[in-house]
């Protein structure tokens, strides 16, 4: 669950040149995810400024974090079996993976290949863990997997 110092780097400076809040990069990603997958949009409960907070803190914390991503691993695996608990699938997470990197990337000034690569790098390293606790199920700890065999 790592990066490196040139990733670190990229997901930092994209993060200083968002051309909005958080906030507001959080409610355009889900107006991209709604747009593309429509079905998705029932998941979701009706208060989707409540839900674009709860998002653009994890993402704060997540660019704050990103030099010791292995730390997120316990969080994370929490995250995912939530998430499971709200009937999301596996499937899902390529899908919510892209428009996060299409909302990033109309709302960071100066985006280039190289931060969609650090980005993608981060959320597939997120989403992993998240599966992860997502098939391990019980309570945290009790896994049977090494967590350290993934990202
Ligand atoms: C790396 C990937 C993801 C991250 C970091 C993430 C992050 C979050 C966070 C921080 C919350 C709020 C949790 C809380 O209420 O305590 C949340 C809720 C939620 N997320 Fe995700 N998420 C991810 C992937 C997905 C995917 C793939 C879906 C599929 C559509 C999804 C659907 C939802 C739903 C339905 C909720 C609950 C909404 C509600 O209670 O109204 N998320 N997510």
């Amino acid at each position: 669950m790592r990066i490196d110092d040139a990733e670190q780097t990229l997901i930092r400076v994209s993060f200083q040149r968002l051309k909005c809040r958080p906030e507001a990069l959080s409610l355009d990603f889900y107006e991209r995810l709604f747009a593309a997958a429509p079905h998705l949009r029932r998941l979701f409960g009706e208060d989707m400024l409540r839900q674009a907070h709860k998002l653009s803190a994890l993402l704060v914390h997540v660019v704050e974090t990103c030099d010791r991503l292995e730390t997120l691993a316990g969080p994370l695996h929490d995250l995912g079996r939530f998430h499971a608990g709200k009937g999301v699938e596996g499937r899902h997470y390529a899908v919510v993976r892209a428009a996060l990197l299409d909302a990033l990337e109309d709302n960071v000034t100066g985006w280039t290949a190289a931060h969609a690569a650090a980005w993608g790098r981060v959320y597939d390293i997120a989403a992993t863990a998240m599966l992860h606790g997502a098939a391990s199920g019980g309570i945290e700890g009790t896994d049977p997997a090494p967590r350290s065999a993934t990202a």
